[in-house]
């Protein structure tokens, strides 16, 4: 079989290399073995290759935050999925045609559920539902501002906000999204700027912002922070700049702004496995009726893993690049 591989941290579309690798053979007892038929190429999967993400395995090593694929066999003692079922697996090193998992990894996915979309299951959905829950408790009415409001966890986001009656004003970079994210429930739209928190406050007439929520840092979280209302809570789950997040004395001082963090695994580790099944339960119904969607740039084989990272660093690109590692579905 093939797989992506990494022997080297550095630019992604110059170290990662579609190579032959072992199949991964019979379950054992409590595994199972899925071919992966599609997995998407997320921020972070390029950060991990260009070595400056949290986990720096010795290499050579293999990315893949997330996948879908299709249960080929399950071992003895395997109970809640068959051969056939869709997956999402909950483990990393998923940029391969076949994996070898704990079946407890394992999460089924509703059939229905488009390829792709359940290959973007498992992160951005879970991590915009997360960002809601965990760390203010958000009424009606009340207002949410997120950076990077075009990415697929800021779309995600727009729409369960909007499902809870909570407001969002969405910063974004470039001005021909707003049209689509207002399409999608965004109450405001604006471009990042010097005085965002001037035109932040226009646009909410004055009322406060509960929560704020950046995946850039440096000076964009101080932005962001800057629009907060008294009491606010700043959560800082990307560094898209490559900074730490900056935030004013005026909001921590002034106006008792915390500053938190928020990261997916920490979050999904809170709660019980039974919760954590609900979520993706809930949240793959979400997918498959069209409530959420990730918007897809384009499509690459496997063999062409160079071209697809290129593009997934393309400016101006239109949703997620992602591979389908046994061909088309
Ligand atoms: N902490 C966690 O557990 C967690 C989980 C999931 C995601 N994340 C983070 O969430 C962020 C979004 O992920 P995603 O998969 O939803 O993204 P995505 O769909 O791949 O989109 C990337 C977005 O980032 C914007 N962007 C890229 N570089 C930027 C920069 N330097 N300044 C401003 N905007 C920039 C792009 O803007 P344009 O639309 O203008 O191109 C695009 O909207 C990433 O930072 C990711 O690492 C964190």
């Amino acid at each position: 079989m093939k797989k992506i591989e990494i022997a080297a941290y550095g630019a992604p579309e110059q170290v990662a290399r579609c190579v032959e690798a072992e199949d991964p053979g019979a379950p054992g007892p409590g595994e199972l073995v899925f071919d992966v038929l599609a997995f998407p190429i997320n921020p972070a999967d390029l950060s991990f290759i260009r070595g400056t993400y949290r986990l720096q395995p010795e290499l050579p090593a293999t990315p893949g935050a997330e996948c879908v694929g299709r249960v080929r066999e399950t071992g003895a003692g395997v109970e809640h999925v068959r051969p056939g079922d869709l997956v999402i697996n909950m483990q990393r090193e998923n940029w391969a045609q076949a994996r070898r998992i704990r079946a407890a990894d394992a999460i089924p996915v509703p059939a229905g559920l488009d390829l792709l979309q359940a290959a973007m299951l498992r992160i951005n959905p879970a991590t915009a539902q997360l960002l809601l829950e965990d760390h203010v408790d958000l009424a009606p009415g009340d207002w949410v501002i997120q950076d990077v409001a075009n990415s697929a966890v800021g779309r995600h986001l727009i729409v369960l906000a909007r499902e809870r009656g909570v407001r969002t004003l969405n910063v974004v970079r470039r001005d021909d999204v707003a049209g689509e994210l207002t399409a999608l429930g965004a109450d405001v739209v604006v471009q990042d700027g010097p005085d965002l928190a001037a035109r932040a406050r226009a646009a909410t007439g004055g009322a406060p912002i509960r929560l704020g929520i950046d995946a850039i840092s440096g000076e964009a979280c101080r932005r962001i922070g800057d629009c907060l209302g008294d009491g606010g809570v700043l959560v800082n789950y990307g560094g898209l700049s490559g900074e730490d997040p900056a935030v004013s004395r005026n909001a921590i001082n002034v106006r008792g702004v915390t500053l938190t963090g928020f990261n997916l695994g920490r979050g999904l580790a809170r709660r019980s496995a039974e919760a954590v099944r609900a979520l993706y339960a809930g949240l793959a119904l979400k997918l498959r009726d069209g409530i959420l969607s990730a918007p897809v740039d384009s499509t690459f084989p496997i063999d062409d893993i160079a071209a697809a990272l290129t593009r997934a660093q393309a400016r101006g690109r239109h949703g997620k690049v992602l591979v389908l590692p046994n061909g088309p579905l």
